[in-house]
């Protein structure tokens, strides 16, 4: 019997392609940048399987375009808005992404960004590579201070409650703001606020809620026109959830102590963006879950929801498990 046809994004880690191999008749997209639009319609033509990334809009069209025999659409991710969730419904798909395996390398680096932004580590690099640094001064790069400050969560998930942990460690008091979440967390000592107290009383704001309709542009102008001026943003959750120009704004008159960003609206951030102008803000290229463990993790589980997806069997983690009680 032929094996299933799957078409995979990018080249992965080799965890999850050893396991596909040898289930699947697998064709992976070799080249650094992801497919145009129209290699992936191309290339999705007839196949049982797609091993997607957040890089590619999967839409009904594509859907189609791959024809009625797909089964499956496994996204190397745990965030999912790059998926038209209702479309793949509506065909009965189930899609799969990879939650809990980056839990810990994303917490560890939002807590890298806001290390580095209070205690203005890249600054301070540049400022030695610019030939700057003369001698040592007591007034030179002061920072904000991390202990016993108040980090304010957005999104009080898997990731925001491991960045809670990590705060207990440095002392600082803990809010958060999930409509979501109705359960109180008494061992991470964090407490539940709305989001205006949180804008009001945070030092850190650290987001880790997923991009919806909801979430787009919620750190607007104005959320940003509450915030303290010592208060520091930082991004590891998806780019659209921040105004980047309300942002540059607010960055450019000091009016917040600075930001720190993994993901960005658009991505990659063009160079000429004004943001990579300033000083008070620390950008990395949306690398927050890129530790090796994790992306073999991801590799891993995006394989097994796959295969699961071609044998007919629930996904080990489903984000649209309507299709399985659709008649
Ligand atoms: C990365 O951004 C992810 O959603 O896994």
């Amino acid at each position: 019997m032929s094996k299933p046809k799957i078409f995979v994004t990018r080249l992965i880690p080799e965890k999850g392609l050893e396991i596909l191999r040898e289930f699947c008749d697998v064709n992976v997209w070799l080249h650094e940048l992801p497919p145009t639009r129209d290699e992936l319609l191309q290339h999705v033509r007839g196949i049982d399987g797609l091993l997607c990334l957040l890089t590619e809009k999967i839409d009904g069209e594509v859907m189609d375009e791959a024809g009625s025999q797909l089964k499956v659409i496994s996204n190397l991710a745990v965030g999912f808005d790059n998926i038209d969730v209702p479309a793949a419904t509506a065909r009965r798909i189930p899609i799969g992404n990879t939650p809990d395996v980056l839990t810990d390398a994303t917490a560890d680096f939002a807590f890298a960004l806001m290390m580095a932004v209070a205690r203005r580590i890249n600054e301070g690099e540049r400022y030695i590579r610019d030939g700057k640094w003369k001698t040592w001064g007591p007034m030179t790069l002061l920072g904000v201070d991390i202990r016993g400050a108040t980090l304010g969560l957005v999104g009080f998930g898997r990731i925001g409650k491991a960045v809670a942990q990590r705060a207990l460690g440095f002392d600082m008091r803990v809010i958060y703001y999930d409509p979501k979440e109705k359960k109180a967390y008494p061992d991470l000592k964090a407490t539940q606020v709305d989001f205006e107290t949180l804008l009001e009383e945070a030092d850190f704001i650290s987001l880790h809620t997923p991009l919806t309709p909801d979430t787009r542009h919620l750190i607007d102008a104005e959320a940003l026109s509450k915030m303290k001026p010592n208060a520091v943003l930082l991004n590891t959750a998806r780019g659209p959830i921040v105004d980047l120009d309300a942002l540059y704004e607010a960055l450019k008159e000091h009016r917040i102590f600075g930001a720190g960003l993994d993901v960005t609206e658009p991505e990659p951030l063009p160079l000429d963006s004004p943001l990579l102008t300033l000083e008070n803000v620390v950008i990395a290229p949306h690398i927050a879950s890129a530790s090796r463990t994790s992306r073999d993790q991801m590799s891993w589980m995006a394989a097994q929801n796959l295969i699961a997806g071609l044998k007919g069997e629930r996904l080990p983690n489903c984000v649209n498990p309507q299709v399985y009680s659709q008649k």
